[in-house]
């Protein structure tokens, strides 16, 4: 950005999320509560992308350091605010670097997150169209408790917005609120800040005092009425996050829904912001889809499975109960019931992995099977291998996790331990209950389990006469 003469033209955008959110009872800033997954201040910044804004400012302060790794990855430039002194305040934060812009300047607040993008457009547009020096918008809520009133001549005329705490019993009762998104010319804001005051019953610096500053300067002041009023709630407390979440969720279902998507009892379906689904994928009730989940089409999701951060390809099946994290699973594979890939797993295309069924940090090929009860941590399993009921790798000596590789077309015998480190070459296969402490090489048989030595007629001898 040039200094001096030539000054940036915008439009800009800043973004207040330095408040602490008392209202919340929580150690976390309230901008990083999460919102189907995604903390409330990237929401709000997200929906600045197709906006055109030139440079977008993030005014932080209470826990700056978590606020700002939240955001890591976006083009933002970071304003502190040492002591959070109100909305205005937050704003007089980011007046140095204000003096070198002009245009537009969007100031939005971390907490409103179901704002669309259009109706920011408009904002803008209305600001520009009007040459004006401040537009906002208005809203009206059925219950507008905790809002700034706005204040209207008889006329019809904006003259003020009165915060809930200023506001007189009879300006309570007023229920055209100021949802907290203004558009302002930025030459004629840093006018306004001159005569911001902190002289009100909070001993705060209130934003919502510049429209009656501006109007007082003879500046042009527009309130722009919302078209819809639910997309400019803010959230104060855990309510309304969880209200506004299970809205939220809804959409996110029906717009699922809408892209082919098979979801059998939407409510109890939670599916977060950044994950997407493939047409003609069916999910039953109860499923939790989590983080930047991804599902190609053709799949189930069976009731009560919980996916984290996943990949799955086309036509996976994941039965019930079952849990995908951090992990990615091939074309037509099998997982499940209650089955759990951990963290680092990839399954490739065609393989079936059963009934508690853990696997952790492994890579397992083509059409292998894994059907029920068994432990497979940091192992390395090719194509066609079958993995008996109760195989356990033995990863973990009590300081290091070591590796088990089995390779192409083994045959593991049910109930076997594969100490690691160790490989199983390919073809070879180990008896059932063996304990493998030594490679086995390629097509040849591993026992490793004391031979059986039966007692003939021994019960006779031995059971009590009745
Ligand atoms: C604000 C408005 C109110 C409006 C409502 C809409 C003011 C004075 N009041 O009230 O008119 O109806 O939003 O949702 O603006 N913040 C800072 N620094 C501070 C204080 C706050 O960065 O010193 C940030 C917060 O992190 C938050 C945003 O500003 O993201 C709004 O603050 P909040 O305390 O929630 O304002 P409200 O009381 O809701
Ligand atoms: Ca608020």
């Amino acid at each position: 950005m040039k200094k001096g003469r030539l000054k940036s033209a915008g439009p800009f955008a800043l973004i207040l999320a330095a408040g602490k959110g008392t209202r919340m009872k929580s150690e976390a800033p309230k901008v990083l509560h999460p919102l189907c997954g995604k903390p409330l201040v990237r929401h709000v910044l997200e929906k600045l992308a197709p906006l055109g804004v030139v440079k977008t400012f993030v005014v932080v302060g209470h826990d700056a350091q978590s606020v700002k790794e939240a955001l890591r990855g976006h083009d933002v430039e970071f304003v502190h605010q040492k002591r959070q002194r109100g909305t205005g305040h937050a704003v007089m934060a980011a007046e140095a670097r204000l003096r070198s812009l002009s245009g537009s300047l969007l100031v939005l607040y971390g907490d409103t997150p179901l704002i669309r993008s259009s109706t920011l457009e408009q904002l803008l547009e209305a600001r520009r169209r009007e040459d004006a020096d401040l537009v906002f918008l208005t809203a009206t809520y059925q219950d507008p408790q905790g809002y700034g009133r706005i204040i209207r001549t008889r006329a019809g005329q904006v003259v003020d917005i009165v915060e809930e705490k200023e506001a007189t019993a009879r300006q309570k009762t007023l229920r055209e609120v100021n949802p907290g998104f203004y558009c302002f010319k930025v030459s004629s804001l840093l006018e306004g800040l001159e005569d911001l005051s902190c002289d009100n019953a909070a001993g705060e610096y209130y934003v919502t005092d510049l429209p009656r500053i501006l109007r007082r300067r003879k500046k042009k002041v527009i309130a722009l009425p919302a078209a819809s009023s639910a997309e400019t709630r803010g959230i104060n407390t855990r309510e309304e996050l969880a209200e506004v979440e299970s809205r939220m969720r809804l959409d996110i279902a029906r717009s699922w829904m809408r892209k082919g998507v098979t979801i059998l009892n939407p409510p109890t379906v939670y599916i977060d912001a950044g994950a997407s689904i493939g047409p003609d994928t069916v999910i039953y009730p109860g499923v939790l889809i989590e983080g930047n989940t991804h599902i190609g089409s053709h799949c189930t999701i069976g009731s009560f499975s919980h996916l984290q951060e996943a990949v799955l390809e086309d036509g996976v099946l994941i039965d019930h109960c079952s849990v995908v994290r951090e992990s990615r699973v091939g074309k037509g594979t099998h997982i499940g019931p209650f089955a759990h890939l951990r963290r680092n797993s990839v399954i490739a295309s065609g393989a079936r992995i059963g009934s508690f069924v853990e696997i952790k940090n492994s890579r397992v090929g083509d059409h292998t099977k894994a059907a029920h009860l068994a432990y497979l941590g940091d192992a390395e399993i090719g194509r066609d291998v079958n993995i008996g009921a109760g195989t356990i790798t033995c990863n973990f000596d009590g300081l290091r996790k070591n590796k088990t590789v089995i390779e192409d077309g083994a045959f593991i015998g049910s109930d076997s331990q594969l100490i690691a480190p160790v490989t199983v070459r390919k073809g070879a296969y180990v008896a059932a209950g063996s304990t493998i402490t030594e490679e086995v090489p390629p097509e040849s048989l591993a026992i490793a389990r004391s031979r059986q030595v039966t007692k003939k007629r021994w019960t006779r001898k031995h059971r009590k006469p009745q």
